[in-house]
């Protein structure tokens, strides 16, 4: 394992389709998802994309924080390659979202609300599952990055667009606001 160097908005493989994987259970990809995994920690991010770590290929590992996840419980970390999401309904909503490549900014994005996603283990056994909330918008955020999307370019309005350290700032000064989540978002 090892800890590698995130790519940054401007680095050409973030604007890159990923590509399929074709054997999962390859060790090749458990060692991907290693170094993924020490750097994703590292960086005290809750997901991380390949194209991230400058491999262009169809595989994300996320968790759900237990605070951040409707039944209380949280996600344990999973390893989903090759994912396909669609819809559950019409409902979207908006929250502030940052980026491991985009250190320092945290901006509003529409998501679904409830979305099914599926796809590969690391053991090639199909990941199924029909999810909303704050689980729904990180695997919506990551499978972006394997279309080569940024967060801002799901911005309808840049007027949110603002460095995480600055709402901060407004948070301790005004007490606990729905920005609080700005903050703990922003490690996405
Ligand atoms: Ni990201």
């Amino acid at each position: 394992m090892a800890i590698v160097d995130i790519a940054r908005m401007g680095n050409p493989i973030l604007a890159q389709h990923a590509a399929p994987v074709e054997d999962p259970t390859d060790p090749v990809v458990a060692a991907l998802v290693a170094d993924m995994l020490e750097t994703m920690i590292s960086a005290n991010g809750v997901g991380l994309a390949a194209p991230q770590i400058s491999r262009g290929v169809q595989l994300v590992i996320f968790t759900v924080p237990s605070e951040r996840s409707e039944d209380g419980q949280g996600l344990p970390l999973t390893v989903l390659i090759n994912p396909e999401i669609h819809p559950l309904s019409d409902a979207m909503d908006e929250a502030y979202e940052g980026c491991l490549s985009v250190p320092g900014l945290t901006g509003r994005v529409p998501r679904w609300c409830h979305i099914g996603y599926r796809g590969l283990g690391l053991d090639g056994k199909l990941i199924e599952r029909e999810v909303s909330g704050f689980h729904a918008r990180v695997v919506q955020h990551e499978c972006d990055h394997l279309l080569g999307r940024l967060y801002l370019s799901r911005m309808p309005d840049l007027s949110s667009l603002a460095f995480t350290e600055e709402l901060r700032r407004l948070i301790a000064a005004s007490g606990p606001t729905g920005d609080e989540a700005a903050v703990e978002a922003a490690a996405e």
